[in-house]
């Protein structure tokens, strides 16, 4: 086996992750298109090329008829991807219920959906009970392909009871696990009725990861004072067996960005978006449609600085691309016609015949579109109100070797530790403070600018995915090590 590059690879990769990097749209009874997935988890993932991957997880879609699934089995092998087919039932359960309103909502100190408070708690239990039955679907698929000295390695909150399930396999396969988003502070967590079992399931791998040491120690403090076990600077210990834990932050892969500015077409959309928003700043927004990127908080303080600068009111143009996301959840069906609602008062107010001043597209953008949109930025705006790490400003930052645009972070993003000495950092839920750093990011001099884009673009360089990969996965072969030499002692 040889990479793009002619190397032979380091090692096969068992990726394993709720969502597989290609989402499936069926065409006919036996054949299917694929296209790609949206999120930071894929966006990373992509970038890692210094091993044999093999990625397993849902495609996305139902298929409960076997010819089907055979096709679709088929087509997604070309891409080294393994489908595990969920049913409805299952994925009403699993994904909308206990991962997407239970999980997700208090990873992101959201809570639980405030008009849904009771109903969710009755369902608790039987989402609790879908949410193991997959895990334990995705278990038997990892069970399948696994060859001893591959290295299995359990991506975000859908899988936390994978580890569990895959050491009751086979106690000798190397297992880690990473979180994609905050674990938040202990007393969150305790608040969770499968607090216990959850963590338990989580410890058995042999290493835990997260993207920052906050996250990390939120966790740690999780299984001392919920678990009462021992926390060590290395990790946890349940009876003389460690898990490590500690914080592998993200990065992207920055050189496709870097490449693809290159382009013909790529140059063509920049020519076409400078003519376009020409004599106006441009401000963007790339998000899921999703509660935690604080889509309504930003269009909100978007709308106060236009309120408090008349002087800027037709020179200053807010591109937000958010893509749907999560559909069938209500609380994300809520946030879409929250987010129209306000989008359309606000062109309304401060619109003219010829020009709106907020441009909100409600899908996907293609991916050499998107770096052109990130080229010809000024200003990005990330407003999440929680936020793992977020790549959007990674990528953002990969795209402004030309303009040194601004970027304006949110403190409760993940990013906010590497990139927090270049962007202006905003409390979102702040309007008034997000008003005035817009305010400051269009008035910055271009000494400022370059000084400030100087220090993210150097980290968003340094810190790719691809070192992000290569440090987990050595980190995990060398605890596995360690822990053997500690049993043979
Ligand atoms: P999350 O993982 O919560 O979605 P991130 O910012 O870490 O947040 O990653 C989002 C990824 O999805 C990025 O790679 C970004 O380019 C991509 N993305 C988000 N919104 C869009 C969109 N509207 N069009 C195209 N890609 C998008
Ligand atoms: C975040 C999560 C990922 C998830 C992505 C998209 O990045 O951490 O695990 O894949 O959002 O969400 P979706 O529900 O569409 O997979």
């Amino acid at each position: 086996c040889e990479r793009q590059d002619g190397k032979p690879f380091r090692q096969r990769l068992l990726v394993v992750a709720n969502r597989l990097p290609v989402s499936a749209i069926r065409r006919g009874e036996d054949s299917w298109s694929l296209e790609i997935s949206a999120g930071g988890l894929v966006t990373a993932l992509l970038g890692v090329k210094e091993f044999e991957t093999r990625w397993i997880g849902w495609a996305g879609v139902n298929v409960p008829d076997e010819i089907g699934q055979k096709a679709l089995t088929k087509a997604l092998a070309e891409k080294r991807c393994i489908p595990v087919f969920l049913d409805e039932e299952i994925v009403h359960q699993y994904y909308n219920g206990y991962c997407n309103n239970i999980l997700w909502p208090l990873f992101h100190y959201l809570g639980l959906p405030q008009e849904d408070r009771l109903a969710t708690t009755r369902s608790f239990q039987s989402q609790f009970a879908a949410y193991k039955k997959a895990n334990q679907m995705f278990a038997d698929v990892v069970n399948k392909h696994y060859e001893e000295g591959d290295v299995v390695w359990c991506h975000d909150y859908h899988l936390m009871f994978l580890p569990k399930c895959l050491k009751d396999y086979n106690s000798k396969m190397k297992v880690g696990w990473f979180l994609h988003t905050p674990f938040p502070s202990s007393e969150i967590h305790r608040t969770l009725p499968s607090r216990s079992e959850l963590l338990h399931s989580v410890l058995a791998a042999d290493l835990v990861g997260f993207h920052t040491y906050d996250y990390a120690r939120h966790f740690v403090s999780a299984c001392t004072r919920i678990l009462g076990l021992e926390g060590t600077p290395e990790g946890v210990e349940d009876q003389g067996r460690l898990t490590r834990v500690a914080a592998f932050p993200i990065g992207i892969d920055s050189d496709r960005f870097r490449c693809a500015l290159e382009l013909p077409q790529v140059q063509d959309h920049i020519r076409e978006l400078q003519e376009r928003f020409k004599g106006r700043k441009v401000m963007l927004g790339v998000d899921r449609l999703d509660m935690i990127k604080g889509i309504p908080q930003k269009i909100l303080a978007f709308e106060k600085f236009l309120e408090e600068n008349a002087c800027w009111r037709d020179k200053v143009v807010l591109l937000q691309i958010a893509v749907p996301t999560r559909t069938d959840v209500p609380e994300y069906q809520k946030l879409t016609s929250q987010v129209h609602e306000i989008v359309g008062r606000i062109n309304g107010r401060f619109g003219t015949l010829t020009a709106v001043p907020i441009h909100h597209l409600d899908r996907s953008l293609d991916f050499q579109k998107l770096c052109a949109l990130y080229a010809v930025t000024d200003v990005a705006l990330v407003t999440s109100l929680r936020d793992g790490m977020n790549l959007v400003s990674y990528e953002f930052v990969a795209c402004q070797e030309k303009k040194k645009g601004v970027l304006i972070l949110s403190e409760f993003a993940g990013a906010a530790q590497s990139l927090g000495a270049g962007a202006i950092l905003v409390n979102p839920w702040n309007i008034t403070e997000v008003a005035a750093a817009i305010a400051q990011a269009l008035n910055m001099s271009s000494g400022e600018r370059e000084k400030r884009h100087k220090h993210n673009y150097v980290h968003v360089t340094t810190h790719t995915a691809q070192e992000w990969a290569e440090t987990f996965v050595s980190e995990l072969n060398d605890t596995v090590v360690e822990a053997q030499l500690r049993t043979r002692q």
